[in-house]
């Protein structure tokens, strides 16, 4: 039996494939490289030393899913395919919906058809809005989002949680990470947008290794200590082995199904319940690197929540997750990527 990753050459999935693989599973990956590069792929073999199975193919293809379901024996698929940036989300709504939300509805059906019902979701932190308590925990009330991405990730959620009522088999697991930031220790994989970064660490490596001249620093009168947002950072391999620990909870609960009556459906945030400014951020890069990042003051970017952070408490009690890496750490190793690969996977 295999895993199906969705989205497997992508930065998220290639450090989950890598810790599926070190685990002893065999995966298979389905990635229509909208977003990512074949070299990924071949990175993951010289960490793992064994080569995941690749399906280039869109996740809209019900044709290419038919014959990956036909093909191999698999026991849970986690869904990571999708287009992730907010503001492009703004620009291009149908594109988004269309790709998250008709990808999603044709993964699980053709799931389904082969009798394939564990399913691990890449959902986000995004899904909480904007809201007066902090830490959030999976009890917060969910929110309105500020993008159409971010409505992506709510629909796809409700979506999920209907189909798993309506059917008992099911066993879906709802991961809302926080930010995603650093890179495999190697520096063999990591983050590698397109174009100019919309994310901080990603913009900070840039300038760091000369790709861009200094950093904008979006508002500095926020309601927070030193008036720039907080964000609750996470080490991408601990957000790729928090979908190690979900994968086992459902083999657990696969084994234990006849027992229980149970609604199978888990809800975790993924984050280090640590809460960190932009200033922070960058005075820690400097820390971890001995870089000085320049930055320069720029407007609000729209949107923007002042402060947002994980109480994970329910991944460690029902999953046995928890964070381990510091933001020291976050920072070097994204240093360590970037700096051994100054044009990411090109
Ligand atoms: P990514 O863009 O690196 O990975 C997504 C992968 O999916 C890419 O390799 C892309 O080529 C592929 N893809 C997109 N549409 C596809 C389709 N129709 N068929 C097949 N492949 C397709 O992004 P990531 O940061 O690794 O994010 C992975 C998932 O986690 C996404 O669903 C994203 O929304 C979610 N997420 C990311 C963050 C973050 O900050 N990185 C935060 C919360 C949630
Ligand atoms: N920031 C800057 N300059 C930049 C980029 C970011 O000052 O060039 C600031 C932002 O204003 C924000 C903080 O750095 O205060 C973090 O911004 P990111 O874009 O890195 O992260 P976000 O919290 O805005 O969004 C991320 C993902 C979303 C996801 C959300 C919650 O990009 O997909 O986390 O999980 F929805």
């Amino acid at each position: 039996m295999a895993v199906l990753v969705t989205g497997g050459a992508g930065y998220i999935g290639s450090h989950t494939v890598v810790e599926l693989i070190l685990a002893g599973y065999d995966v298979v990956i389905v990635d229509n490289l909208s977003n990512s590069s074949r070299e990924s792929i071949e990175r993951i073999k010289t960490i793992t030393g064994k080569t995941p199975e690749f399906y280039h193919a869109d996740i809209l293809d019900r044709k290419a899913l038919r014959e990956i379901f036909a093909k191999t024996e698999i026991s849970c698929c986690i869904h990571f395919a999708g287009l992730k940036a907010v503001g492009e989300s703004v620009e291009k709504p149908w594109e988004y919906y269309h790709n998250n939300i008709l990808g999603t509805l044709t993964l699980v059906d053709e799931m389904r058809r082969h009798g394939v019902k564990n399913l691990i979701f890449s959902s986000s932190a995004t899904v909480y809005g904007d809201q007066e308590t902090m830490p959030l925990t999976e009890a917060s009330p969910l929110g309105t989002c500020s993008n159409p991405y971010g409505f992506t990730k709510a629909m796809q959620e409700q979506i999920l949680r209907d189909i798993q009522t309506a059917d008992r088999e099911w066993n879906v697991t709802l991961l809302r990470y926080f930010n995603p930031i650093g890179a495999h220790p190697s520096g063999l994989i990591g983050e590698d947008p397109r174009g100019i970064p919309n994310n901080l660490l990603p913009y900070i490596t840039q300038v760091a290794v000369g790709r861009l001249p200094h950093l904008g620093l979006f508002g500095d009168d926020y309601d927070t200590p030193d008036g720039t947002c907080i964000r609750d950072y996470i080490h991408v391999v601990d957000l790729a082995i928090g979908h190690l620990m979900a994968l086992r909870r459902i083999e657990e609960q696969t084994e234990q199904s006849a027992l229980q009556s149970a609604p199978q459906l888990g809800v975790y945030n993924l984050g280090t319940g640590n809460g960190y400014s932009v200033l922070e951020v960058i005075a820690g890069f400097t820390k971890a690197t001995g870089i000085e990042i320049p930055w320069v003051l720029k407007p609000r970017r729209s949107g923007d929540l002042a402060v947002s952070y994980a109480n994970a408490d329910k991944a460690w009690t029902e999953l046995g997750w928890e964070a381990t890496y510091d933001i020291h750490q976050m920072c070097a190793h994204a240093w360590n990527w970037q700096s051994k690969n100054p044009n990411g996977y090109e």
